[in-house]
C-alpha cells in the first residue's frame, strides 16, 4: 500500500455543496497560485452546477471561468464533473454535443472528467467517455452511490467492469448522500481492487460526520484517491476537512505528503472570502445525521425545506420526509441524485400537498417512468406506471435514450447565429439556450452601447461620468417598448440610445428625465378576478395545486394546450404550471369545454389560483353570445 492522493474540492463541490456555487472566480483567482503548489492530485475546478450558476447568477462567462483557474493554476491536473449524457445540463444531448463538449472542456483546460449517470445506466456514459478517450483526457468511471434492495457489492462490481471496458482510467465511488459506512467503504474498495484493478477514488460526503472514518478505512483497504475540501468550505453537506485527513494519516503508510502549514495558509484565505461574503460553515445537524435513517442527501434537503417555504407549507415536512422513501421505492430505487433527488422529492411534496398521491406528476417524472432518463435500477410500480403513463409509449429498452436526440452542433450554431463567436458560446447556447442567450446579448449589447456611445454623445463632455448599468436599463426599456431611440439628460450629460435598425430621428426620440424616472416593466399580475356572480354555476375552477409560474403552451412559441371553447377529455393537460425547477402539467379532472383561461401565460401563481373554469360536458350552454 502506499500514499494517499488528494483531490481539492473547494472551488466546485465544496461551494456547491455550501455556498450554493455562488463563489465568483474574482474570489478563487488569488489563492489559486499558493493551491498550485499544495501537490494535490486535482483541484476538482468546473462542471457539476458550476456551469449553469455562472450564467444564471454570477454574470460569468463559464469558460472563461475555466481558462482563468487554468492559468493560475498550471501545474495541478484540473477536474471537472460531467453528468454523463447530461453533461452540464439538465437534460439528455446529442454524441454530436457532447463530442464538441469534452473536446472544448479539455481544450480550456480540463484533464481529470469524472463522468457518472444518476441511474448508473451505462448508456448514458459511453458517449462522454468516446469523447474523453478521444481528447486524451483522463476518464474517470463513477458510480452513484445508494443503499436500497436492488443495490448489491455486486451491482457495483458489474457496474465498475462496464466503466473499465470502456476505458476508465480510475473509478470513483460517489457517494453524495453521506450513506457509505466504514465497513462499507472497506468492503467496496476491497471488492474493487480485486476484481476490477483500477485506482479507487473515494468521494463521501461529510454529512453525518461519517466520512473520515471512511477514508481512514478506503486507505487501508487500497483507495488511491480521496476528495477533501479547506476546512472553510468542509464538513456539513461538503467534504471532510483535507487538515483533518493530512494529519490523520501522518506516520502512517498512507500519509498523503502534504505540508500542513501551506494548507493552513491556503485555508485562511477561504476563511476570509467566507466571512466577507457572509457564508455559512458546513455543520451537521440532527436532520443531517437522520440521513442515516431516511437516505435523503443535504442539498436535496434544503431544496426540500425551501420548495416547502415557497408553498408555505413548512410544517409539512416530517410527512414529506416519511413520503420519499415509498416513491423512491414505487419507482424503483433511484440514486437520489441530481436530477432524480428534485423529480422524486418533488413528487412526495405532491403527494402529500395536494393530499392525491400521484394526483399531479411533474413532466420529468412522466418521461423517467417512460425510460427516457435511463434504465430505473429496480421494477417500477405497474399500477402506477399505468396511472401516469397512460397511453403514451414506454421507451423500448433497447433504445438508448441519449440516441433520441439528435440535435448537432452546426444546427444549433445556426440557429444562435451571429451572436455566438465562438464554438464555447455555441455550446452555453447548446445547453442552456434562454440564460445563453441573455448572458451572449448583454455583453454584446455592452459593446454596442459603448460604440453608441462614443457616436452619439456630442454633448457630453470628455471626463463626465455615465453608468453602464443606466445605459443597460435604457437598452432594456428601449428593447420593451420598441421604442427606436430613447435620450437622456441628466446633469448636463446628454446620452442618446439608439436601437439597431431605428432611424435617426430626433423628433421621435422620447426624452427621459433620467433613467430611474422611468418605470420598471411591472411583472404582469393574475388579472382579478371578474365577479364570480357573473359566472354560471355550471362552470367549475380548476386551481393551481402549487405556487409556481403557469405557461399556456408546451413551449414557448407552440399553441397553447387549450383554449376558451375546447372540448378537454379527462386527464387531458390544460397548461403547465413551473414550481421547483420542474415543469408540472395540470389535467383536467373530467371531460368538459374550457370555458375560461383565467392566468395570462407566463405570469406567476398562487396555491389556489384560479387557472381555468371548465364546464363538465352534459350541462347547458352558458347563454349565447348574440344575447
Ligand atoms: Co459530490
Amino acid at each position: 500500500m502506499s500514499k494517499l492522493h488528494i483531490m481539492d474540492t473547494t472551488i466546485r463541490d465544496g461551494q456547491q455543496s455550501l455556498w450554493a456555487t455562488r463563489m465568483h472566480i474574482g474570489d478563487m483567482l488569488p489563492i489559486l497560485p499558493k493551491m498550485d503548489k499544495v501537490g494535490y492530485w486535482a483541484i476538482e475546478a468546473w462542471g457539476g452546477a458550476t456551469f449553469d450558476t455562472c450564467l444564471r447568477f454570477l454574470d460569468e462567462n463559464p469558460w472563461e471561468r475555466l481558462r482563468s483557474i487554468k492559468a493560475n493554476a498550471p501545474n495541478t491536473p484540473l477536474a471537472m464533473l460531467s453528468r454523463g449524457q447530461n453533461l452540464v445540463g439538465y437534460k439528455h444531448y446529442s454524441k454530436d454535443i457532447v463530442d464538441h463538449f469534452i473536446a472544448a472542456a479539455k481544450r480550456n483546460g480540463v484533464h481529470v472528467f469524472r463522468v457518472f449517470d444518476a441511474l448508473n445506466d451505462i448508456r448514458n456514459v459511453v458517449d462522454n467517455a468516446e469523447a474523453i478517450k478521444a481528447c486524451g483526457g483522463h476518464f474517470e468511471g463513477a458510480i452513484s452511490y445508494t443503499v436500497s434492495p436492488v443495490h448489491t457489492l455486486d451491482s457495483y462490481i458489474e457496474y465498475a467492469q462496464r466503466l473499465k471496458e470502456l476505458g476508465a482510467d480510475t473509478i470513483a465511488i460517489k457517494d453524495m448522500a453521506g450513506l457509505l459506512t466504514p465497513y462499507r467503504t472497506e468492503r467496496i474498495v476491497k471488492a474493487f481492487n480485486a476484481e476490477i484493478g483500477l485506482p479507487v477514488h473515494v468521494h463521501c460526503h461529510y454529512v453525518g460526520g461519517m466520512a473520515p472514518a471512511n477514508i481512514l478505512k478506503a486507505a487501508e483497504a487500497g483507495a488511491a484517491i480521496a476528495d477533501t475540501a479547506h476546512a472553510p468550505l468542509a464538513f456539513g453537506n461538503s467534504h471532510p476537512a483535507v487538515e483533518m485527513v493530512t494529519a490523520a494519516l501522518q506516520e502512517s503508510a498512507y500519509d498523503t505528503g502534504l505540508d500542513l502549514e501551506l494548507l493552513f495558509e491556503i485555508s485562511n484565505y477561504w476563511e476570509e472570502v467566507r466571512k466577507r461574503g457572509h457564508f455559512n460553515r458546513g455543520v451537521s445537524s440532527l436532520t443531517h445525521m437522520q440521513v442515516y435513517s431516511h437516505q435523503v442527501p443535504g442539498g436535496m434537503m434544503s431544496n426540500l425545506m425551501a420548495q416547502l417555504a415557497v408553498q408555505n407549507a413548512e410544517d409539512r415536512l416530517p410527512e414529506v420526509m416519511a413520503e420519499i422513501p415509498k416513491v423512491r421505492a414505487e419507482v424503483g430505487y433511484p440514486p437520489l441524485v441530481t436530477p432524480m433527488s428534485q423529480i422524486v422529492g418533488t413528487q412526495a411534496v405532491f403527494n402529500v400537498l395536494t393530499g392525491r398521491r400521484w394526483g399531479v406528476v411533474s413532466r420529468e417524472m412522466k418521461d423517467y417512468l417512460c425510460g427516457y432518463y435511463g434504465k430505473a435500477p429496480g421494477r417500477i410500480d405497474k399500477e402506477i406506471l399505468k396511472k401516469v403513463v397512460g397511453d403514451s409509449d414506454v421507451l423500448d429498452a433497447n433504445v438508448a435514450p441519449g440516441s433520441l436526440v439528435t440535435t448537432t452542433f452546426d444546427e444549433v450554431a445556426e440557429e444562435i447565429g451571429d451572436l455566438a463567436q465562438s464554438e464555447e458560446d455555441v455550446l452555453m447556447y447548446a445547453l442552456f439556450p434562454n440564460e445563453a442567450r441573455t448572458y451572449l446579448s448583454k455583453h454584446r449589447t455592452q459593446e454596442k452601447v459603448e460604440f453608441l456611445m462614443a457616436e452619439e454623445s456630442s454633448a457630453t463632455k470628455e471626463g463626465d461620468y455615465v453608468d453602464i448599468n443606466q445605459i443597460r436599463e435604457l437598452v432594456r426599456i428601449a428593447e420593451e417598448s420598441g421604442v427606436g431611440e430613447i435620450l437622456v439628460e441628466e446633469e448636463g450629460v446628454r446620452v442618446a440610445v439608439r436601437m439597431p435598425g431605428a432611424v435617426a430621428a430626433p423628433a421621435a426620440a422620447a426624452p427621459v428625465a433620467a433613467a430611474p424616472a422611468v418605470p420598471a416593466a411591472a411583472a404582469p399580475a393574475v388579472p382579478a378576478a371578474a365577479d364570480d356572480a357573473a359566472r354560471p354555476a355550471s362552470w367549475k375552477p380548476v386551481e393551481a395545486p402549487m405556487v409556481g409560474t403557469f405557461y399556456a403552451a408546451p413551449a414557448p412559441g407552440e399553441p397553447a394546450f387549450v383554449q376558451v371553447g375546447d372540448e378537454v377529455a379527462a386527464g387531458q393537460t390544460l397548461c403547465i404550471v413551473e414550481a421547483m425547477k420542474l415543469m408540472n402539467e395540470i389535467a383536467a379532472d373530467e371531460m368538459g369545454t374550457v370555458r375560461e383561461v383565467c392566468v395570462e401565460d407566463g405570469s406567476p401563481v398562487e396555491f389556489g389560483t384560479v387557472l381555468f373554469y371548465v364546464e363538465p360536458l352534459g350541462k347547458p350552454a352558458p347563454a349565447p353570445e348574440t344575447a
